[in-house]
């Protein structure tokens, strides 16, 4: 089966699979609201993931690890709204999936009950295997987050490339292949090395979706808002901007201020 943009059928973890088995690539964005939403889901995007990179893009925090799950829920709820075909997966935040099965077991059921989302995200490995399974037994699909994992940035030090040593490379390799035997629908790769995201993405028969992964990945994510160019002080290897809103919206507002301040806005068409 193949995914096309004019195929207006909702998309699902068993429409990703096949993509991967077809050799068809999942293009996937983050969202955090209704309005951008729309647009990309519209555009014919697969996957909208609600990142807890919202933490940064959305709040204005230097990491994801303050973002709550209620905040999480409010944006996901946002995105769900705004979005019709693509499917959804709503981020896991920090402290929320991390060694206590029943409580990562609520809550994730919140974040499905109370967005809508189609599925959740969550970073870890095999440290958090009996969360995992505890939250797919109850139905609920999951995509593991594994190599850079940003909520773990106190642990590593850094947001640098995972997986380069030997023993870092095995062991993300051995997560790759536990989160697929416990029965994750996907996994994302961030930020390691594209002969390791090869190797993981020819082994395993789940779709892994790349960030910073080469492209041997079955898909790609990227934050929108450095798709779109919103934020000029971001600016890493693997990123590509797809458009520079951020001149489009200093130009708009710059040329906003300017006729207000001169009168001219409103003029009579545009007054009732
Ligand atoms: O939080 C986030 O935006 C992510 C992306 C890599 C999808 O995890």
């Amino acid at each position: 089966m193949s995914v096309h943009t004019a195929d207006k059928t909702k998309i699902t973890t068993v429409h990703l699979k096949k993509m991967k088995d077809n050799g068809e690539k999942i293009c996937v964005l983050t969202a955090y609201d209704y309005t951008t939403a729309r647009i990309i889901d519209g555009a014919g995007i697969e996957v909208v993931i609600v990142g807890d990179s919202a933490s940064n893009t959305m709040i204005g925090n230097p990491t994801t690890l303050s973002i709550t799950l209620e905040q999480m829920i409010h944006y996901a709820k946002a995105v769900v709204n705004g979005t019709k075909r693509a499917l959804v997966i709503a981020d896991m935040p920090f402290g929320t999936v991390c060694g206590n099965p029943l409580k990562s077991l609520d809550a994730a059921i919140r974040m499905m009950q109370e967005t809508g989302a189609d599925a959740i995200k969550v970073e870890g490995g095999a440290e958090i295997r009996e969360d995992i399974k505890k939250i797919i037994d109850a139905g609920i699909p999951i995509m593991a987050h594994l190599g850079l994992m940003p909520q773990s940035i106190n642990k590593y030090g850094t947001y640098g490339v995972r997986g380069k040593d030997k023993e870092e490379a095995k062991k993300l390799m051995e997560d790759c292949l536990l989160m697929e035997e416990l029965g994750v629908f996907g996994i994302l790769l961030e930020k390691i090395p594209a002969s390791l995201a090869a190797q993981i993405s020819a082994k395993i028969s789940i779709p892994t979706i790349g960030i910073g992964a080469g492209s041997a990945t079955d898909g790609q994510v990227l934050v929108i808002q450095d798709v779109m160019g919103m934020n000029k002080d971001f600016s890493p290897k693997f990123l590509r901007r797809y458009a520079d809103l951020h001149t489009i919206m200093t130009g708009a507002t710059q040329s906003y201020i300017s006729d207000v301040k001169a009168g001219s806005f409103p003029n009579e068409d545009e007054s009732y």
